[in-house]
């Protein structure tokens, strides 16, 4: 069995959602199941290269798997939430989604300069949240440690395009 494929096996494709001719990666099926979550969380927490501050999180799903890696990482968790949720005041990036336009946001005090950060979310398709992401961690003067990802959708270039923005990307499935 090739490397992560038991994880692989966990996660369901839904065509035509949420357009015709988009095949949807769902994670739900994996997250349902105990030791599938379990052992995803143990394998990107091994994939850590050192020493972090803050796993951020990027809303929704993002969220999970950075509170799940916050505690053996023995970090604290920043959220990076679509725009016009958070209470404080924030800074912003706008971003081209597979399937539309949006915006995210994080509290401007939420890291400070030099704060090691990992950067985590569920899945990167085309790479526009990860990088919006990643301008906003660097105008709080974060150092972003490594984007990592239980999820990466090769043909759609993001994870390319992350490294080329000089980032340190893993994932566990292609
Ligand atoms: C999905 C996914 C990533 C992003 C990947 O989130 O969780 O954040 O899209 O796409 P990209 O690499 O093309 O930017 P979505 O915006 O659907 O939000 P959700 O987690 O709230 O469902
Ligand atoms: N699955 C989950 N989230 C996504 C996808 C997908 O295939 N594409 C863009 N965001």
């Amino acid at each position: 069995m090739a490397q992560n494929d038991d994880l692989k096996a966990l996660i369901r494709t839904i065509p035509d959602f949420p357009k015709p001719g988009i095949q949807f990666r769902d994670i739900t099926t994996l997250l349902l199941d105990a030791d599938g979550f379990a052992t995803a969380i143990a394998r990107m927490a091994a994939a850590v290269p050192g020493p972090i501050d803050l796993v951020a999180g990027i809303e929704a799903r993002g969220f999970l798997f950075a509170a799940a890696l916050a505690a053996p990482l023995r970090a604290g968790v920043l959220l990076i939430r679509k725009d016009g949720k958070l209470p404080g005041a924030t800074i912003a990036e706008d971003y081209a989604l597979e399937y539309g336009q949006d915006r995210i946001a994080i509290h401007a005090d939420a890291c400070a300069p030099g704060a090691r950060v990992l950067l985590v979310d569920d899945l990167i398709a085309t790479g526009g949240t990860a990088r919006a992401a990643v301008r906003l961690l660097a105008k709080a003067g974060a150092e972003l440690v490594q984007a990592q990802f239980l999820v990466d959708l090769p043909d759609l270039g993001g994870a390319d395009a992350l490294r080329a923005d000089g980032v340190a990307v893993a994932s566990l499935i292609a």
